[in-house]
């Protein structure tokens, strides 16, 4: 067996992290063979929780889990970790205009860059989940200057999730006789989810969903709303937001990082933009890439409507919004 290697997930009390520490433990995301060690980051009120998080693991007899470390402390939880994943943020409360909710996160990315700085292996892997998701990566990126800027990512793979889902259900396919679906832009309801690079294998032949789906306006329309408005249907629901999905799609994320993606496939992911697709750079935008040793590689070549060309557009200037306030807010 290799050596453990040291594994942080922030807001570790949350409901998130409840599902996503198990995947975790269980060998999903690193490997079946590799040991862990648990770091576990939530606020001091929920010491308390977090310590039946702790029981609860140890009641899992888990072989893969050689070490757990529940703290509220920024230098214990950070120290020589490897991969972080960061979900502990601010919830929105009543009344809580969406300044409010970005002043409050962005001050705990700040500080949490500075402490991964700090701390952390120089070649962690940061996957930023906790909402604003693209500019908390931003800031946090921002805030660890000696940790390369390509290690720090944000989650839409959620949302790529969802859009590959519906696509397989609208062509009564399974899930992963769909690939390609994209998302581009910021984890919100500005995303653009995209099936028209996608394909689906159909009587064993793969062919592009549009053409599967005899060119149906169903894709520009119904296809984009449900996906960009996914998390408050699920909310509206459940009267919690998505916390098994959101863990799933983390997993996925950080499995796809450390292992790479499948010949002839990308992913979604939110990364810094080099301007690519005209997209304005120094944002973290979601973009199709594919992975290997650990790196990613935006897909470049994909054609890009007028339609599409005015998607990329909203998402991206709500990003410039979004990045313009969290600076401002950083420097109060
Ligand atoms: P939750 O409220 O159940 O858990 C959040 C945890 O973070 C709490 O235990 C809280 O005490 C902790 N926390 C707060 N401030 C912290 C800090 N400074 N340091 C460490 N921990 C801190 O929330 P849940 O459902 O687990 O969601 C977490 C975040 O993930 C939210 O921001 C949510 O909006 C976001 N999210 C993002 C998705 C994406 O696709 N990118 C999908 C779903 C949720």
């Amino acid at each position: 067996m290799s050596e453990p290697i040291r594994v942080v997930v922030t807001g570790a009390a949350g409901q998130i992290a409840y599902s996503l520490i198990y995947m975790l433990s269980r060998g999903e995301v690193f490997g079946y063979d590799q040991p862990i060690i648990l770091h576990l980051l939530d606020i001091p009120p929920m010491m308390e929780v977090l310590e039946g998080v702790v029981m609860e693991i140890t009641d899992c007899a888990l072989p893969l889990v050689v070490g757990v470390v529940p703290t509220a402390d920024l230098s214990v939880a950070f120290k020589d970790v490897e991969a972080a994943f960061m979900v502990g943020s601010m919830p929105r409360k009543k009344g809580m205009e969406r300044k409010d909710l970005l002043s409050a996160n962005v001050k705990i990315f700040k500080e949490q860059g500075e402490a991964l700085d700090k701390y952390a292996k120089k070649d962690v892997k940061v996957l930023v989940v906790g909402n604003p998701a693209n500019t908390n990566a931003l800031m946090c990126s921002k805030f660890a200057p000696s940790i390369p800027k390509e290690n720090f990512s944000a989650m839409t793979r959620l949302d790529q999730n969802r859009a590959q889902a519906a696509v397989a259900n609208r062509l009564g396919l399974r899930i992963n006789q769909v690939r390609n679906v994209t998302i581009w832009g910021n984890h919100s309801s500005t995303q653009f989810p995209d099936a028209f690079h996608a394909s689906a294998q159909i009587n064993g032949i793969w062919k592009p969903v549009a053409e599967a789906l005899n060119n149906s306006p169903w894709l520009k329309d119904e296809f984009v709303t449900t996906v960009q408005n996914r998390g408050a249907a699920v909310i509206a629901a459940r009267k919690m937001s998505s916390a098994m999905s959101a863990a799933k799609a983390a997993a996925d994320h950080m499995k796809d990082i450390w292992h790479g993606t499948a010949p002839g496939t990308y992913t979604s992911m939110a990364v810094l933009s080099d301007g690519s697709y005209g997209v304005p750079a120094d944002i973290m935008f979601s973009f199709p890439v594919t992975i290997a040793n650990k790196q990613w590689k935006i897909v470049q070549g994909l054609s890009v409507d007028d339609f599409s060309r005015s998607k990329l557009d909203v998402t991206a200037k709500e990003l410039l919004e979004e990045k313009q306030d969290a600076v401002a807010l950083c420097q109060d």
